[in-house]
């Protein structure tokens, strides 16, 4: 199948408006899917829309919804109406906040939790109950190496993101034998403008060696089909920052699915 026959015909890409989000935005609707562009500023979806429409003549949808509130779900589902959405990639889950649990307000973190962990759940079971009945679709969730161990300034984002990865692979698990790929796609330093500004903020130096945007779109749906973890810059059998790499990983999701048939039975 190609692409657009796995995938489409229609993605919703949450957190679209700049950065890795809009690189997957335009680099899907290449491959000839329509797009529903989600993040809270309208004025960058509308003019990433126009370009999209532009380059690819494929249409395009945007909706300003803000994914910490507990209704964003709610307010996804009703934009997409009775659209087929074969893809979904939820890409916003940056901490913006850079500082230790205890030196910021609670809501910070309440929110960020709220939209790192609630809203993807609450999406992921949206789009995935009817990308199983059809047999066909993708969900990719942008994840961080911190998603694989705590430290201080992050407590809040690692345990969000540590959540994504094991809801990927859990998904991954339960939705490969109907044709749907679940990916956690985990990142390392990338250039996005959200980035810049928190090292701005901190007044630290740009890295060197980060990745870009237009790269990390390009092999996060490259790698797709080959869940449920893909370590930016890494091989497969590679751990790098990872206490196991994806191949490791991959056989222990799938050694435990043989205990979890035996306790719960087939699907
Ligand atoms: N940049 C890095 O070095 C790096 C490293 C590791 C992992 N990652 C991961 O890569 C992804 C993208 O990160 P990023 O650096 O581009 O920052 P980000 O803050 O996640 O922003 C990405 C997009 O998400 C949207 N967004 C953020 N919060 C939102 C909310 N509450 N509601 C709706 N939309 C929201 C932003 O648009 P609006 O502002 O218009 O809402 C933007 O379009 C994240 O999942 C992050 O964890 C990034």
């Amino acid at each position: 199948m190609s692409f657009a026959e796995r995938y489409g015909p229609w993605a919703v890409i949450a957190g679209a408006s700049e950065g890795t989000g809009r690189e997957f935005a335009r680099q899907i609707a290449a491959q000839g899917l329509n797009c529903i562009l989600i993040a809270r500023r309208e004025g960058p979806l509308k003019e990433l829309a126009e370009q999209i429409r532009a380059e690819s003549g494929v249409e395009c949808v945007t909706a300003s919804v803000d994914l910490a509130k507990p209704d964003a779900a709610e307010q996804i589902a009703a934009v997409a109406g009775d659209r087929e959405v074969g893809l979904y990639v939820n890409n916003a889950g940056a901490d913006p906040n850079g500082k230790r649990f205890l030196d910021n307000d609670l809501q910070n973190w309440v929110d960020l939790a709220q939209r790192n962990v609630m809203t993807t759940l609450k999406t992921a079971y949206l789009f995935a109950g009817p990308m199983r009945a059809r047999g066909r679709g993708g969900v990719l969730l942008v994840n961080s190496g911190a998603c694989y161990g705590g430290s201080s300034f992050m407590a809040t984002y690692s345990a969000s993101k540590a959540f994504d990865l094991c809801f990927a692979e859990g998904l991954w698990a339960e939705l490969r034998n109907h044709g749907v790929d679940v990916l956690s796609l985990v990142l390392g330093q990338t250039d996005t403008p959200a980035y810049r500004t928190l090292l701005a903020e901190k007044g630290l130096p740009l890295p060197t060696n980060w990745a870009s945007p237009v790269e990390v779109a390009k092999v996060g749906l490259a790698q797709l089909p080959h869940g449920p973890v893909y370590n930016w810059g890494q091989t497969n059998d590679v751990a790098g920052y990872a206490p196991n790499s994806p191949d490791q990983r991959r056989a222990r999701v799938l050694m435990i699915e043989q205990h979890s048939r035996s306790t719960f039975g087939d699907d």
